[in-house]
């Protein structure tokens, strides 16, 4: 079962979409059950000033890639560099065991996003 958290980014899910300003595009796909995320970020003054997601995925990876925008939103390079799976876990009060990967599909975006960076921009 889903917790409050999950089901309200499902209902709700905040920042979906292409960002037509977008400065770099993540992409991560799990290799296993085939969803992919794509993260899009705007920087702006050495931090993330927006932040949208798209993907084709299962219904937590929705609420991992809608949890992630919210809470990269504003956060430095350095800062959003040190998340972890487990952050995006916890943000949404916990997933199904078989569902924490979810998690890790959003992180491997944004990992994929910030590796594109040149290293002054981290
Ligand atoms: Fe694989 Fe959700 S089931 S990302």
């Amino acid at each position: 079962m889903y917790s409050a958290k999950v089901l309200n980014h499902l209902e709700n899910p905040r920042n979906v979409g292409q960002l037509a300003d977008a400065t770099v595009v993540g992409t991560a796909t799990n290799p296993v059950c085939g969803d992919s995320l794509h993260l899009y970020l705007k920087l702006a003054d050495g931090r993330i000033a927006a932040a949208s997601f798209t993907v084709q995925g299962c219904p937590p990876s929705i609420a991992a890639g809608s949890a992630l925008t919210e809470m990269i939103t504003g956060l430095t390079m350095e800062a959003a560099r040190k998340l972890t799976p487990e952050d995006v876990t916890h943000a949404l009060a916990g997933l199904p065991r078989n569902k924490e990967h979810c998690s890790l599909l959003a992180i491997d975006a944004l990992r994929s996003a910030l590796a594109q960076l040149p290293k002054d921009m981290l």
